[in-house]
């Protein structure tokens, strides 16, 4: 057993594919350079957290039976989650960090729950871990998220986006352009009622899917038509056209036709406003001022919607301009990242 550890991961941005990931489909997120740090002295029976953004700490025994979502102070919960899912052999005292905005949408539950399995000496590939970590997120917040935002943080890549086969598990590294750069704006709605309106529109899912007897990544529009609920026949069209705007966005992206990129971003916000209905008024207004402005290709909301950040793509140099007009406690430039690491430190 290591002295100390440090686990970094990243968290991440989805440039395109929003519910599609619960529904068998394709998403393509991005690792980016503001993360999470968990520093740990493994040992005991007990893991043991201060946080930098919390006064309380979170203290969860490592065979404990509680219910995880029950957990104090509410970062606890996360803490609660990943050690119920985890099961380390052995607790640890430690401290976590994060340049990571909480909860705008950038994946900070997912980061702190990679980077706590880690540190806590969770063995296993990158689909592995963020299996384990999407369990642990269910367990912590209720929400029935996809696999998207933890595999996106174990596997990402430098200097790319990740197609992710959200059916096959496979990623693959698409490159983003030199010519281009990604913004990320926060719409200045926190994000709510995340958890049940989630749980709906991933239920809608599953029912489209049920009554056209196959899952909607292998429908295509004319099944679609077909849906006699107006409200899901809405549902189902978003993750149709989305998954062929991934294909489409990762296609424009290895050929480096920022412009078409761009397009279909804004076609996806489109679809998740009026198809899905996740925007909120301010992310609608975030993703059309974005868009009018210089040097922008696309934009749109990212994620699950419902309030926290939009993206946009813009061409290299126009992303600090965009920074300084809207603030740098909204707006981020973010660089495709590595996914998540463990470093040994020296006692
Ligand atoms: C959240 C979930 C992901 C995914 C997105 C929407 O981030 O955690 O699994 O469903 O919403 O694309």
């Amino acid at each position: 057993v290591p002295e100390r550890i440090a686990a970094h991961a990243p968290g991440r941005v989805n440039l395109i594919g929003d519910h599609t990931d619960y529904a068998q489909g394709l998403v393509l997120p991005m690792a980016i350079d503001l993360g999470t740090t968990v520093t740990l002295r493994p040992g005991g029976t007990v893991v043991e957290l201060t946080s930098a953004d919390d006064r309380e700490p979170a203290v969860v025994a490592i065979d404990s039976t509680d219910t995880p979502s029950e957990a104090t102070p509410a970062w606890a919960r996360y803490v609660a989650g990943v050690v119920a899912s985890v099961r380390p052999r052995s607790g640890g005292l430690g401290n976590v960090t994060s340049t990571l905005p909480i909860g705008a949408g950038l994946s900070s539950s997912a980061a702190l729950e990679v980077a706590l399995a880690l540190a806590l000496g969770c063995q296993g590939n990158a689909v592995e871990v963020a299996r384990l970590c999407q369990r642990a997120e269910h367990l912590a917040s209720g929400v029935p998220c996809g696999i998207m935002d933890q595999l996106c943080v174990t596997a990402g890549v430098a200097g790319h986006a990740l197609l992710i086969d959200c059916r096959s598990l496979a990623v693959t590294p698409v490159p983003v352009p030199p010519d281009a750069e990604v913004v990320v704006v926060h719409s200045g709605r926190a994000r709510t009622l995340v958890g049940s309106a989630y749980a709906e529109r991933r239920a809608a899912v599953e029912a489209a899917a049920a009554t056209l007897g196959l899952p909607l990544r292998d429908a295509v529009q004319a099944d679609v038509a077909g849906l006699t609920d107006p409200v899901l026949r809405r549902r189902a069209r978003h993750v149709v056209t989305e998954n062929a705007r991934v294909r489409s966005f990762a296609a424009a992206l290895t050929a480096g036709d920022l412009p078409g990129a761009g397009a279909l971003m804004v076609e996806s916000h489109a679809s998740l406003r009026d198809d899905f209905d996740v925007s909120t008024p301010e992310l609608d207004a975030l993703v059309e001022d974005l868009s009018g402005s210089p040097g922008v290709l696309g934009a749109r909301l990212t994620g699950a919607g419902f309030g926290g950040c939009g993206v946009a793509l813009v061409e290299r140099g126009a992303g600090q301009a965009l920074v300084t007009r809207l603030g740098p406690s909204r707006a981020w430039v973010v660089r495709p990242s590595a996914g998540a690491s463990v470093d040994e430190l020296s006692p």
